[in-house]
């Protein structure tokens, strides 16, 4: 079997590593593979955005399944292309990725089929929004409507905040034309979860759930990032509580989208907030979540691959089951001083070479080989997944693995899985 991975950073590595593992006699192609991918993978010259050539590779190179792991060329109608030539492909239609390319149609749908999530309203008008934000009050979350790489959202505690994050949006474009559409909702307390399905448009079967890191700092402080580490399994997420994330939020969201005339094949990402009301959609991903991948792959024990196959050649996912390992995973980003913000890419990446193991893995993200060395290509850099019986010690395994890796302005946040540690702790 010939598998293409479109994309290049941590996530991809995971779904590489995982696909390996399910089918270690499969050839393997990447778009640009990062520093770890190569050595796994043959390297295909073509931007993972540029969506005509990739057609015209996979067709030519006789590609049995592609596997598409961003979400930009998702929105581009990769998958539409690949169809339109018969070949197999893994990911939503262009119609589909809508539930995170468009923020205003995943609101609307959510609120169609009456699955709960924060009140919001949507303008195009930057006095109207505005005068919104004036007559709520704060605390009030501004979003950009359009793709804008996990950065979109602002949280504003102050009124003030909020009339800034739209005057940026609206007025200055700061994330080009995907804020020339904004979304204002309430904002909701409680904690997040990230539940991922693997859907063929009817039917779905769901990961591990799991917990992200958004904010650049311990304790939750600074920015948010596209995420600075993640674990599995979240212990509040029970039976009880992932009964309701299907039942309320998850088969519903399938079936809205089927009788849209935009039924879901891919992995749908459920981002989740545990409130004092019951669970609510904070938003909606129409692909694989990074890091929360670098977690949950790893604990999956059944093949990811069958049921990518299944949905790429259009089978039914009624009556398959995911099995996981027991035990826990915690994933450590590394990432280059001064990330969110602006960064100095090429530093020399120093990785003990006894470092990995079976349980010890490291995915790396912004990295290359360059001249024989491993140097830095980006804000994430790697990120070190222990494996582990408990939590307490897949927490104190990724955090000493991150410790170990080198290189000039390299940070990471040694709190990753706080709240799971103080629940255990407390407990
Ligand atoms: P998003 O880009 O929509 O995923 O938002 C990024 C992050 O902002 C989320 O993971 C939450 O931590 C936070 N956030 C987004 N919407 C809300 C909301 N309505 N209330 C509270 N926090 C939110
Ligand atoms: N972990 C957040 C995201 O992938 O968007």
């Amino acid at each position: 079997m010939r598998i293409l991975i479109v994309g290049n950073g941590g996530r991809e590595h995971a779904l590489l590593w995982k696909l390996r593992q399910d089918a270690p006699d499969a050839d393997f192609f990447a778009t640009m593979p990062n520093g770890g991918m190569a050595p796994l993978c043959e390297a295909v010259a073509i931007a993972p955005s540029d969506v005509e050539a990739l057609a015209g590779w996979a067709a030519a190179h006789r590609i049995d399944l592609t596997v598409v792991g961003p979400e930009a060329p998702l929105a581009a109608g990769i998958v539409d292309r690949f169809d339109a030539k018969g070949l197999a492909v893994f990911g939503p239609s262009k119609a589909a990725a809508r539930i995170e390319s468009s923020k205003a149609y995943a609101k609307d749908l959510l609120r169609n089929a009456n699955i709960p999530t924060a009140a919001h309203k949507t303008f195009t008008n930057q006095a109207g929004a505005i005068e919104w934000v004036r007559s709520e009050g704060a605390p009030i979350v501004v979003k950009a409507s359009g793709l804008a790489a996990g950065k979109g959202a602002v949280v504003c505690m102050t009124e003030e905040e909020a009339v800034a994050a739209i005057e940026e949006m609206m007025g200055d474009l700061r994330f080009g034309e995907a804020g020339r559409e904004v979304v204002i909702e309430e904002f909701m307390e409680g904690e997040e979860l990230s539940v991922f399905a693997i859907c063929d448009g009817v039917d779905f079967v769901l990961l591990q759930a799991s917990q992200d890191h958004k904010r650049v700092g311990e304790g939750e402080a600074g920015p948010n990032t596209g995420g600075m580490g993640a674990y599995a399994p979240v212990s509040i997420a029970d039976e009880a509580l992932l009964a309701e994330a299907v039942s309320e939020v998850i088969a519903p969201t399938v079936a809205a989208m089927a009788n849209d005339g935009a039924p879901f094949k891919g992995l749908l990402y459920a981002g989740l907030m545990n409130t004092m009301d019951g669970l609510k959609v904070v938003e909606y991903n129409c692909r694989f979540g990074d890091p929360e991948t670098q977690v949950v792959l790893p604990l999956m024990e059944s093949s990811l691959l069958d049921l990518m196959v299944a949905v790429a050649e259009g089978d039914s996912l009624a009556g398959r089951r995911v099995t996981n390992r027991r035990g826990s995973a915690v994933t450590t980003v590394l990432a280059s001083g001064g990330y969110p913000g602006p960064y100095v890419k090429g530093k020399e990446i120093y990785v003990p070479e006894d470092l990995e193991s079976e349980d010890v893995l490291v995915f790396h993200a912004g990295t290359e080989r360059r001249d024989g060395k491993l140097v830095t290509s980006g804000g994430r850099v790697l990120a070190v997944t222990a494996v582990a019986s408990t939590f307490a010690s897949a927490a104190s395994a990724s955090r000493s693995g991150a410790a170990a890796i080198d290189f000039e302005g390299a940070f990471f946040r040694a709190d990753i899985g706080w709240r799971e540690r103080a629940r255990l702790e407390g407990s």
